[in-house]
């Protein structure tokens, strides 16, 4: 009894000791397995408030005894998502916390379970290493035409797993996917965990050797890509590649890895957000790669930050991402598909504008509004990197993928920039020249109700009339000849729909 109770007023002491003492200052978050993520606290009296270093919203709440609770709303275009953080405190220094978050589906929620703990200012902001004087990077030779593939962030988030990753590899041979043209299986964040004692990059739990899964996507004659970023953490917090480029580049390479994209996000907690800073963190890890003599696509992802496609090539990038992230939303794909005719000049065979990965069979769109973003991609020239679960595809979601005619478009050869005719309120006409006497039409309804859009045979400059040829046409998603008769064309094109054309130059002599 006397010893519970001097137990009892021991612990009560602590308690009070420890609860006294003020949260000011700098904590990290780490998960298992998971990321490591850093924060400001202030606490005045009960109240709380966390900034979180280079990155996520601030969160109030209040220690109420031993217990912290913190939270953020975040608008997402018109959905409001709820991040909270409960814990309880063990020491001055130190709670248990558990997190829970937006998952990747409407109404999904993810729970990260881990320990917050106070650090010095110098693990939030480690010392900044120097970067290189800006230099032109050798042309690699990989993506002469825009990389097909797909990436696991769209649809798991980080929520996947080694097993995950070879069963895609599976469904993306046994699908089809693979013989329509996608060949990158790419792990995007959430699979590693810290460094070992030699300072070399790990697999978390998740992923308990990379090498081995490379071998296993390579087996089914595909290719692999990993992710990393110049922070010390990718976004989520998991390890990033920051002081380490060139070991990293090594590791991937003698994991047998084609393809690394390299997302900026935990950098800003090291560089400033200038052109010399970003193109000197992308092009440092340009040289590692070009270093090591293994072909790997490199795939720049930093939102589109002081004009990438400017120099991105310059950096050593094949792909460059122009914009934020994209959600499996109308509003979201088609703000994003649309900016990009703004910069249509700037990609070029070996060196594409990204305007981020396909949401094509998340469940988020209409299958009129995923032919739009499949149409709008290929019309762009972009790389075409699938986000959905291919193990369970319906048919719908597999004949928009896998549409050879649309795919042809994206890769073609001649790679010529897509045209914009000066959009009519909503409906837009986009017109991309293909090699050989072809061009690709695009009518789209950008409107809340279907439309009517027309264009013009002789719009297309095919040259028909020259030594008596003539043209033929054809519906790529109907699959259908359309007549070529009268001076235009006119579809009724439905609500966020597509009606893409491929009109070309008849061989001479077939009438
Ligand atoms: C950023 C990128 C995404 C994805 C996530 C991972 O938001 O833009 O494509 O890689 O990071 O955290």
């Amino acid at each position: 009894m006397l010893q519970r109770l001097i137990l009892a007023l021991t612990l009560g002491c602590s308690t009070f000791a420890f609860s006294q003492s003020s949260l000011d200052g700098y904590w990290q978050f780490t998960v298992p397995n998971g990321g490591v993520n850093f924060f400001v606290l202030k606490q005045t009296d009960e109240t709380v408030t966390a900034t979180a270093p280079g990155g996520r919203m601030p969160f109030t709440g209040t220690l109420q005894g031993n217990k912290l609770h913190l939270s953020a709303t975040v608008k997402f275009g018109n959905t409001t998502s709820e991040f909270v953080f409960d814990g309880v405190r063990q020491s001055a220094d130190t709670f248990e916390l558990s997190e829970t978050r937006p998952g990747v589906r409407p109404g999904q929620v993810f729970e990260d379970k881990g320990t917050l703990q106070r650090v010095s200012r110098d693990v939030v902001y480690p010392e900044r290493l120097p970067l290189p004087p800006l230099a032109n990077q050798p042309d690699n030779g990989l993506a002469r035409t825009p990389p097909m593939g797909w990436n696991s962030w769209n649809h798991y988030h980080d929520h996947f797993d080694d097993a995950t990753v070879r069963q895609t590899a599976d469904a993306m041979v046994s699908s089809g996917m693979a013989a329509a043209g996608y060949k990158y299986i790419i792990v995007d964040e959430g699979w590693s965990s810290s460094r070992d004692a030699n300072g070399n990059i790990v697999g978390n739990a998740r992923f308990p050797d990379m090498k081995a899964l490379a071998d296993y996507v390579h087996s089914k004659g595909l290719k692999i890509g990993i992710y990393s970023s110049p922070g010390p953490q990718v976004c989520g917090g998991y390890q990033g590649s920051y002081g380490h480029e060139e070991q990293d580049a090594k590791t991937f390479a003698a994991w047998g890895y084609d393809y690394l994209k390299y997302d900026w996000c935990g950098a800003s907690r090291i560089y400033q957000r200038t052109p010399a800073d970003l193109e000197g963190a992308y092009q440092k890890m340009g040289e590692a790669l070009a270093k090591t003599g293994r072909p790997i696509v490199f795939s720049l992802c930093e939102y589109g930050w002081g004009d990438v496609w400017k120099w991105g090539a310059k950096a050593g990038g094949n792909l460059w991402r122009t914009t934020g992230d994209i959600a499996d939303n109308w509003a979201s794909m088609d703000r994003i598909g649309f900016a990009q005719l703004d910069i249509t000049q700037y990609p070029k065979p070996g060196h594409w504008n990204d305007p981020d990965m396909l949401e094509v069979g998340n469940g988020g769109m209409t299958a009129d509004e995923y032919r739009t973003h499949m149409s709008l991609w290929a019309m762009l020239r972009a790389p075409l990197i699938a986000g959905n679960d291919l193990r369970t595809m319906t048919e719908e979601t597999k004949s928009i993928l896998m549409n050879p005619d649309v795919i042809a478009i994206d890769q073609d050869p001649a790679a010529l920039a897509v045209q914009r005719t000066p959009p009519q309120g909503t409906s837009e006409v986009l017109i991309r020249p293909l090699a050989g006497e072809a061009v690709a039409v695009g009518l789209f309804n950008r409107g809340a109700s279907p439309a009517q859009i027309s264009f013009r045979w002789d719009s297309l400059h095919l040259n028909a009339d020259l030594g008596g040829k003539s043209l033929e046409a054809r519906d790529l998603w109907k699959h259908v000849a359309i007549p070529v008769t009268g001076d235009s064309y006119t579809a009724t094109v439905p609500t966020h729909g597509v009606v893409l054309v491929r009109v070309s130059v008849k061989p001479f002599g077939m009438f």
